[in-house]
Order: C-alpha cells, then structure tokens, then sequence
C-alpha cells in the first residue's frame, strides 16, 4: 500500500464479528502456557486425594475396613460417606440418586467408596489400594439388550411423541420393514481429566477450581454436600482441555470431595483422577438399542413409522430422561414422516451412569432416522441418496404441509434441499459413485462405497429456565474492557467469539477486550455451557451489558457536548459526537470523571421457544442448524479394515461470528462422530468391568484417521431465520452427527460384496471386526447359506 492510498483497514476495527480470528489461546495451548486447574500454582500444605473404588460391579457392603489405608505413610484422612457434612448426593436431576460415597451399597465396578487424603498423589493413591472391603454381591445387569424397554427398570416416565395414525399407515404400507439396531456408547476422552482445587476460605466460604462446564450446578451441589448455602462457594474455571459433555455433571463429584476434604482439614484439596480411574469413574454416551417399524411405498416414501429408543443409564439418572427426548427430538432428522410414533427409554442397569456427551442423544436418534432410510433404499433397490432427497421436509418458503416434526413443531428455516445439491455437485457424488461401482467390479478385495447423510440439529435447551445467560462488562478509567459471562471455555471459542460481540459493540478493537475466567461470583444461577448455545445465549448477553454502558456514554456525550444523542456515533476506537471526534479513550476517561457508571450485568433470555412434554408438543426449538457429509471408504474385505478416502462438509453456521473457529468445529465434530461410529468400542467384560479404559484398548481416531481428502466448507448464504447473535448459528454439537456419513458409507462398501441386494444393517461402533463379520454374513446370504 503506498502513502496516498487511504488505508481502508483503519476504517474497521480489528477482530470484529464475521472476522476470522485464531483462538485466543492457540499459541497458549501449544506453548503450554494456557493454565489449566492442574497448572495452578498450589497453594502451601495443598493436599492430595486417591479415591478408592467399588472392585465389584453390583453389592450390598458388608464390611468396610480402612485401617491399613489410614496407616499408610503419607495418609492424613480417609474420607467416607460419614464425612459428608451435607447430603451425601451431587445427582443433576433431583432424584438423589448419586452418592458422592457409595453407603450401604455399590452400584457399578468402579464407584468411588472412599477417599484417601494424603501429602501427595502417590501416597494418597498407593494408600487407596490397601482397603479391605467384604462384598455381599447382588445379580447385576450389564447392558440394556435383553431389557424390554417399554417395561423394564425404566428411569423416568418415558416420552412418547405422535403425530398421525401411524399404526395404521404401517399396517396399510405396500411394503414394511421391522428390525433392530445396537448403538455403542462413547467415552468423552478430554486432553484433561476431572480435576478440582478446593481452597478454604474463614467461616463456611470454600473456593472451587473445577474443570466444569456447569459452574453454577457444581455451586449448588457442592453447597448442598457441605450443608452451606450457595454464598459461600464459589466456583471459578478459566478454561477446560476439553469437556464434550462430560463435564456437564461429572465434575461435580470431584468437586464435592475436593471442598469436602478442604473444609475439614483447612488446607487446600486438589482432586485429579488419572486416565483409568477417570473412564471407569465417570459416565460416557449413552449406548441405545433402537427398534424400528416403517412403512413405505415402492417408490421409497416413508408412510409410517414407529421407533423405540431404549438407553443405557446407568446407575442413576443423571441426564438420561434429556438424553433419550433428545434422541426423540432427531428421529426425523431431515425427513418428513406424515405418521410417526416414538418412544424413548432410558433404563437402569449396574454400569457408571451415562451422561450428555456432544449432540446429547440427538446424533443417536439421526442415526435411527439414516437406518431407517437404509433399509428403505435396499428393499426398493435405489441409492440411498435419492431416498433421502424423497423424505426430506420441504424447503423453507414452500407451501406444502410436509414440515411437521413428531413433536409438531413446524421447521420454517429448512435449507437442507440447496446444502445437499451444492455439496453433490462439489464433492461429484454421481461421478463417484459410477467410478466406484467400476472399481469394485475390478478390485477383488478390496471394496469402496459412499454415503452422503444430512443433519438438521434443534438449537435451544429443552428445559426452558436453561435458555437465559447473564454477563458483566467493565469498562477501566483507562478505557480498556473487562469482559466476563456465565459461559466456560472448553477449546470451543466461545470467550473469543463473545469478546468480538463486545468489541464490536463499543467499535474497539479486540484486543482491548479481555477474556477472563468464569466464576459464579460475577455472573450467577447460569445454564451449563451445553447444548451447543454458548455463543448464542452469552453472546447476547454480553452485548446487552455493552448496549447498557454505550447508551450511559451516549446520553452523557449528548448531554456534555450538547447534541442530540443520534449525533454520538461510536466509529472504530473514536467516537464522533456533533462534528468533533474523540477517542473512545478520552470518552471513558471524561465519562468517569462525572461520575457515570462504567460497568454493567446484562441478561438474556430466548424468546418464542415453549415445550410440553407431557402432550409431546411445542415449539422445542428456536431454529434448527444445518449439515451434510459425503464420505468415501474403503474396506478390505479379508481383515474388514478400514481407511476414509475422502469426505466433502458443507454446513450451515448462519453468519458465522468467526468462521475459522467454526471451521474447526465442524472439523473436530465430524472426526470426533466418525470416532464414536468406528473404531471407539467400550467393552464391559462379564463382570461390568470396563476393559476399554485407556488409550491402548479405547481407539480414538489418531491424526492419521483423518480422511485422507477432507474438504470442508461454510455455507457462505446462509443466516439465522431468527434474530440470534449477528444472524450466527450455534456450531458445537451440530456437526459430531455428520460422522454418520462414515458409518453409511462402510455400509455401502459392504453392500457391495452382495451386489447391493442385501442391507447390511451395521451395528456401532463399526469396528474392522464387525465390517469383517458383515461382508461374511452377506457373502453367505447372497450364496443362500443363511
Ligand atoms: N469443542 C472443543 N474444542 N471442546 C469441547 O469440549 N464441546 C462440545 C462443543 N465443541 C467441545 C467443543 C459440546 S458438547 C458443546 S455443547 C459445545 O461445544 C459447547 O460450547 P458452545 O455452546 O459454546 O458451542
Ligand atoms: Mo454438550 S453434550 O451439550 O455439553
């Protein structure tokens, strides 16, 4: 750029909304400078826990003796269920149903009975394994497949979502299909595990930095098991190495502990579970067994269809009821059904208690819908594509009636109709699919097949008080900005992408704003950062307590210059007022010299969103975001090894506040769903103990899983249908269900092997043993051996 040339540049500020901005603490993360809990210097005498778990799945406590844990060097207190000054019980739903010590009896292999408290980790630890525990041990139920989920051990009262006469249009269906698929579960596997550091404070205050996703819920449980009231904790997370749902109520107990200990012996308590105890400890995805019933024409229109849901919970019910609505909530996926009946039921079972995990049931319930689509597509003989494009609800704008969901909520927003035509073309899926019908024809062992799978994710909590974000903005004498809100940061972006709604706000630069920890001191009673509505809800809310101060400025702008208000105009750094310009600076520093308040709380609240659960009805959602994947693998039909060739994304963000941040989400989702649906098998041996619980058994996708071409873009049309934060979309969860893509094309490579005829109805986690198992099960049915 030369001198003479005006430098556009300065016109705007740096880091605004639509700008692509790095992660705030990207070069943090790899430096190994972000501070984490476990990072935080530790205060002097900070002691350390080792829990001691159940080593039986399902049992009365006979005898608990801890005399040589409490001998042990190092050891200053083991902690019971006794110890617990409050209610012994940190569960999210009210049932008083998680003991944060098992009493009485044990309830899965694993469960936390004790806790050592020691001068270090390794005594506390080693101390751990000297218990002596008699068991009296009860029958115990491992998994949910031979339940009968309409009446066995069901956790809450099911919901049921009807819409039509769907028995009848399945009965009066040409054709019918009925069956059966298993879903495995998934572990959240976060860089960082559970952590808390609990620091006593005088009287009953404690102090709780806690890995949480939740701050305000881990408050209340942590008052509720100290018997104090909610004033004194608080509970502060700067960032988490990841949560992924896992840490919506799973850290709740290791904060108990930590600020239970802490109480006790006033010293500060640091609780960190190492790998193993954290994935036997703490609750996963759940695994569902989904039975289906559809009704259908020979041309492949879904006429009816009736679905059952069943779901591991656990021990307890943590999320469970949620997690299985949720499942309800995307069992139409994309697809219009004009008679529908859907049952959800979470059940009990003796394994640690399942949890919200990235889609929270909802990418279980797509891929009810893309099974159902299958096996439609395979009875009537077409590509699962065009029956998928047959079924979807009409496009936005259109007048037809085929866009009502099982829970009768119109969707007025649908763009899936333009996502898939233009990611066809993009990714030649027509082209493809003839070049791979070519080289399976001429590969002997080695097959390829394709899939190309939608997504439309409801955006909104079900649990109506959750839809509400608080937020509080400082602006400092020197005119730099303090910016806090209610949600955590767990690698998401979500302090970034509020920080430039600030920025954009008052026209500042970003760099001016600061991210800071959340902590329930300065914003209280906030939803867990879930659901993928962190940007939303606190997005507006910060913009609200920015809105809040900029108008105290305006009006005494207005006042001090003597201009009308509509005449101070905030311009990138400087503010014009009448025909003089200032810099925000100088604004700030007069304003605070005449005593105006320069700080502000805002607060959010989503409009028009309403849910009855118990008629199955409403306006659950507040729009819905869109996606859609083709992938292409290929499997090996000797070792049913698998590599993904390529896969094309093409997803909605609305007008995305920050579309590098986004693009790692769809990035990251995808791989993390592909992961789920592939090669992350969680395997419980005959005596409910998991053997899968580190990374040598539980196969997360490495690098080198990636598809080998991986092609990912931003719808750059799209915006919110309704007024969200600068039109944006939520992006966290959305994306994790476009990892089905994986699942349908293995199951089109297999198809292959017999000509297409037959449906391989894949179970999950398609690991190579199962691909491998289905290719031989085909081969033998297409000879007619079965
Ligand atoms: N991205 C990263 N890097 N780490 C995470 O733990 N959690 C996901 C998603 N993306 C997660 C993530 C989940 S489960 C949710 S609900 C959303 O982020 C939460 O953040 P948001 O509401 O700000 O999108
Ligand atoms: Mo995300 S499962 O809603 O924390």
């Amino acid at each position: 750029m030369t001198k003479h040339t005006p430098n556009l540049q300065a016109q705007k500020i740096v880091g605004g909304v639509h700008t692509d901005q790095r992660h705030d603490s990207a070069h943090k993360h790899v430096a190994g400078t972000a501070i984490y809990i476990d990072d935080l210097p530790e205060p002097a005498g900070t002691l350390h826990v080792g829990l001691g778990l159940s080593t039986v799945t399902h049992a009365k406590l006979k005898k608990v003796d801890l005399s040589a844990v409490r001998a042990a060097p190092g050891v200053v207190d083991v902690l019971t269920y006794k110890d617990v000054p409050g209610e012994n019980d940190v569960s999210p739903s009210g049932m008083h149903d998680d003991p944060v010590f098992a009493e009485g009896k044990v309830q899965f292999h694993g469960q936390p009975i004790f806790a050592v408290v020691a001068e270090t980790r390794e005594a506390a630890r080693s101390a751990a394994r000297l218990a002596r525990i008699e068991y009296d041990e009860l029958p115990a139920i491992l998994n949910i497949w031979d339940l009968d989920p309409l009446k066995d051990r069901q956790v809450v009262t099911p919901l049921t979502l009807k819409r039509g006469d769907p028995d009848a249009a399945i009965a009066a269906a040409p054709r019918r299909i009925k069956n059966r698929m298993k879903l495995g579960g998934q572990d959240h596997f976060y860089l960082e595990g559970q952590v808390s550091l609990a620091v006593p404070g005088e009287d009953d205050e404690v102090i709780v930095h806690c890995s949480t996703q939740g701050p305000s819920e881990t408050q209340h449980l942590v008052a509720h098991a100290l018997g104090v009231p909610s004033h004194a904790v608080t509970v502060e997370v700067r960032r988490m190495g990841g949560g992924f749902g896992g840490k919506e109520t799973q850290a709740n107990q290791c904060a108990a502990i930590a600020a239970i200990a802490a109480k006790k012996h006033k010293r500060a308590v640091k609780v960190r579970l190492d790998r193993d105890e954290d994935m036997t400890a703490t609750g996963k995805r759940h695994d569902f067994v989904i039975d289906y019933d559809v009704g259908f024409d020979d041309e492949g229109n879904i006429l009816g269809v009736d679905f059952v849901f069943a779901l591991n919970a656990g021990f307890s019910a943590d999320l469970s009821g949620p997690v299985g609505d949720r499942a309800l909530f995307h069992c139409d996926n994309a697809y219009f059904y004009p008679n529908v009946h859907a049952k959800s039921a979470p059940l009990y079972t003796n394994t640690v208690s399942n949890t919200a995990f990235r889609g929270f049931g909802g990418p279980q319930g797509m891929v009810g819908a893309e099974r159902v689509i299958e096996e439609v597509a395979f009875a009537v003989g077409k590509d699962p594509l065009e029956i998928r494009k047959l079924n979807f609800y009409d496009a936005m704008g259109s007048a037809g009636e085929r866009n009502v969901t099982p829970y009768h909520q119109k969707v007025e927003d649908n763009i899936i109709h333009r996502i898939v035509a233009e990611l066809e073309a993009s990714a030649d899926y027509a082209g493809r699919r003839r070049e791979i019908a070519a080289f399976n024809a001429n590969s002997r062992f080695i097959k390829r097949g394709i899939a190309l799978t939608p997504v439309k994710f409801g955006i909104s909590f079900t649990k109506t008080e959750s839809n509400q974000a608080g937020a509080l903005v400082h602006i400092y004498n020197d005119g730099s900005v303090h910016m806090n809100h209610g949600g955590t940061e767990m690698g998401q972006g979500l302090h970034l992408k509020v920080a430039q709604v600030v920025a954009e706000e008052f026209q500042i630069d970003l760099e001016r704003v600061k991210i800071t920890a959340t902590t329930t001191a300065k914003v209280p009673n906030t939803a867990p950062t879930a659901a993928s509505s962190g940007a939303d809800l606190n997005g507006m809310a910060a913009q609200n307590a920015a809105r809040q101060i900029k108008d105290r400025l305006i009006d005494f702008a207005a006042e001090k210059y003597s201009v009308p208000a509509d005449q101070v105009v905030f311009l990138p750094n400087r503010v014009r007022i009448g025909n003089q310009e200032i810099s925000f600076n100088d604004l700030v520093k007069q304003a605070y010299l005449n005593r105006i308040q320069l700080s502000a709380a805002g607060h959010y609240k989503t409009p028009k969103i309403h849910w009855d659960r118990a008629k199955g009805r409403g306006h659950a959602f507040y729009y819905y975001a869109y996606g859609a994947a083709c992938s292409e693998v290929s499997i090996d039909t000797l070792t049913g090894e698998y590599v993904v060739e390529r896969t094309d994304i093409l997803h909605d963000t609305g007008r995305s506040l920050n579309r590098a941040i986004d693009t790692g989400q769809v990035e990251g989702g995808f791989v993390q769903g592909m992961g789920w649906l592939t090669t992350e098998e969680l395997w419980w041996d005959g005596k409910g103990r998991l053997r899968t619980h580190a990374p040598s058994t539980y196969k997360i996708p490495l690098a080198s899983d990636r598809p080998k071409i991986f092609n990912v873009a931003l719808t750059d049309w799209s915006q919110a249908y309704e007024p969200t934060i600068h039109r944006s979309k939520a992006v966290g969860e959305p994306p994790l269900p476009l990892g089905i893509s994986v699942l349908q094309a293995l199951s089109d490579a297999v198809a292959s092997v017999a000509n297409h005829k037959i449906s391989p109805r894949l179970d999950a986690p398609a690991t190579p043993e199962r691909v491998l198992m289905a290719v031989e099960r085909l081969k033998k049915e297409a000879r007619g051996e079965v």
